[in-house]
């Protein structure tokens, strides 16, 4: 086959039957944003790089298609529509002071990660409602994305309504400085509680304030509950954010859409520019938010004009791979069933030790000469497979399966959309960089030194950021070991568990990064449709720990 007939990856033709569904999508969902008041306008599809630099937009840069015009000035593809709304709301509508509501729709171009079967082109509706900054406005749109969520034909969904005010509030009450808050933010919105716990200990916060902020996510998320943390709260931020959730509850509670709403104090935001609520919208059928907005008061500061803006995106490729996911799971029943994800070998047999402690078993797996690769518990509906290691991540993310456990190690390297939720305490080791005594001298100089690992990402970070040593690093499978004994590499960067292979093989440890254990990871729509079964899980495992 000729490779003109190949597309770049990360891009695709798109046939006409499913080009014909996504046209009636995209008509759905722009119907009910233009019946909304909502002015339908158009964006160039690449603008000056200063546009969507690092302190406006959301894409690192790394990851922007980037190109010069005739004059040298860098230009890229839009990644993302926000702040080209912004910069033309803010030129075209410099004098208007009364709200401002327009929509659009188009390609936006992502240059990502190679092979993770994400798109590098995809089309996204959204709509921005601008110089309204009351609560009404962050009602009206939260309740317009939950008429696009219906109007295509989505039932059981849910909205999470956040406010970045409120943990920001807290951690000025508590003097937390920004690097540790920028910190928190990441461990919070990965719900990865117990880090987040060791952390605030660390920073000295009181009981009191560590078991709000570790319970940010799954303790307030109804209106009453809001109601009780303000009486508790003395710090107008806090105060304020949580006010402001509860009227956006109340006006969602008169439409009628009550039931697709769940408060998410947890949910944070790592850009500068949201400041205030945050909402995104989750179905069964995607591993990921389908549509993702808030508030973002300064950002069209950047282009000129002091104006309150909220708004929302929709992923429009990724809603439509929901929509054809629940239809064939409509005639399978699948969403009735939890899917956990283990790996292969020791880590699963402890694994499923543990979980027979909380009443779960698969007897199917027990059984070590089959050859089966989905094992199912169906009075429990439960499903269980075996992958290898940097596999479950993946299958996390994509939320193929619900839950994964995993080595935190094979976490750090892989870098996936997951929550690390628990440490199970088992598969411990140390992350380490070993090789023959003598070459502990290159450690201690800032010369290019050779490291062999199966950890890349892990070993680049620690030589970077921690040891500023520039490194050349060889990418192995296994036998990690071998590489310094043959001379292909000075060094390794790898596991050590009891250091017997180390041992046969005259190398040390050198130097030692960090702890390693098994952990569980969720994926982050299933922890919040699957909520109550998945917390009464945690919960059990957190009994036998
Ligand atoms: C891991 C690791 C080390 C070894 C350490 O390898 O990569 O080689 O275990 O264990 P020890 O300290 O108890 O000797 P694994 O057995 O997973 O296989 P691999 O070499 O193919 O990666």
């Amino acid at each position: 086959m000729s490779d003109l007939l190949l597309t770049p990856e990360g891009v695709r033709d798109i046939v006409p039957s499913e080009f014909k569904r996504k046209l009636e999508i995209e008509d759905k969902l722009l119907g009910v944003i233009k019946d909304s008041g909502f002015l339908h306008m158009q964006t160039p599809s690449f603008e000056y790089f200063d546009v969507f630099s690092n302190d406006i937009g959301t894409t690192p840069s790394s990851m922007l298609y980037k190109f010069y015009d005739k004059e040298g000035n860098t230009l890229v593809l839009r990644p993302d529509f926000t702040p080209a709304m912004a910069r033309a709301f803010s030129k075209l509508y410099f004098n208007e002071n009364g709200p401002v509501k327009l929509c659009y729709c188009g390609s936006t171009f992502v240059n990502g990660t190679e092979l993770n079967g994400d798109l590098k082109e995809s089309t996204q509706i959204g709509a921005e409602l601008y110089n309204d900054d009351s609560c009404e406005a962050d009602a009206a749109m939260i309740s317009l994305v939950v008429k696009c969520m219906k109007a295509v034909g989505f039932k059981d969904f849910l909205v999470s309504i956040g406010n970045g005010n409120f943990f920001r509030g807290l951690c000025d009450q508590l003097g937390i400085e920004e690097r540790d808050e920028h910190e928190l933010r990441r461990l919070i919105s990965a719900r990865n509680y117990f880090r987040a716990k060791e952390k605030l200990a660390a920073l000295n916060v009181n009981e009191e304030y560590t078991s709000l902020i570790v319970n940010i996510s799954d303790t307030y998320t109804t209106k009453d509950s809001l109601i009780e943390l303000r009486k508790r709260i003395d710090n107008p931020m806090c105060t304020d954010a949580l006010t402001r959730l509860v009227g956006i509850v109340d006006l969602l509670d008169k439409e009628g859409f009550g039931k697709y709403i769940s408060i998410d104090l947890g949910l944070l935001n790592k850009y500068e520019y949201y400041t205030g609520v945050l909402f995104r919208a989750y179905t069964f059928g995607f591993g990921d938010a389908i549509m993702k907005g808030g508030r973002y008061d300064n950002l069209v500061m950047q282009f000129g004009k002091e104006a309150p803006a909220i708004g929302f995106g929709i992923a429009v490729d990724d809603l439509l791979e929901a929509l054809t996911s629940l239809e064939q799971a409509g005639k399978t029943g699948k969403n009735e069933y939890l899917t956990f994800a283990l790996t292969k070998g020791r880590l699963a047999d402890k694994t499923l030790a543990l979980l027979e402690k909380t009443g779960i078993t698969c007897e199917e797996m027990k059984d070590k000469e089959t050859r089966k690769l989905i094992f199912v518990n169906e009075e429990l509906k439960l499903r269980f497979f075996l992958a290898k290691g940097p596999d479950v991540p993946t299958y996390v993310e994509h939320g193929v399966a619900d839950i994964g456990v995993v080595g935190k190690d094979t976490i750090d390297e892989e870098m996936r959309k997951i929550y690390e939720v628990l440490d199970l305490k088992f598969g411990k080791c140390r992350m380490c960089v070993c090789g023959p005594e003598n070459a502990k001298a290159l450690l201690s100089t800032r010369d290019m030194i050779k490291i062999a690992t199966k950890y890349p990402r892990i070993a680049k970070k620690y030589f970077n950021d921690v040891k500023h040593q520039s490194v050349d690093i060889i990418k192995l499978n296994g036998s990690i070991e071998l590489a310094p004994i043959v001379g292909l590499s000075d060094c390794i960067v790898d596991i050590v568990e009891t250091g017997s292979t180390l041992r046969e093989n005259g190398l040390s440890v050198l130097e030692e990064i960090y702890d390693l254990s098994a952990r569980m990871v969720v994926n982050p729509v299933s922890m919040r449709l699957h909520s109550a079964r998945i917390n009464g899980l945690i919960g059990k495992l957190k009994e036998e720990l």
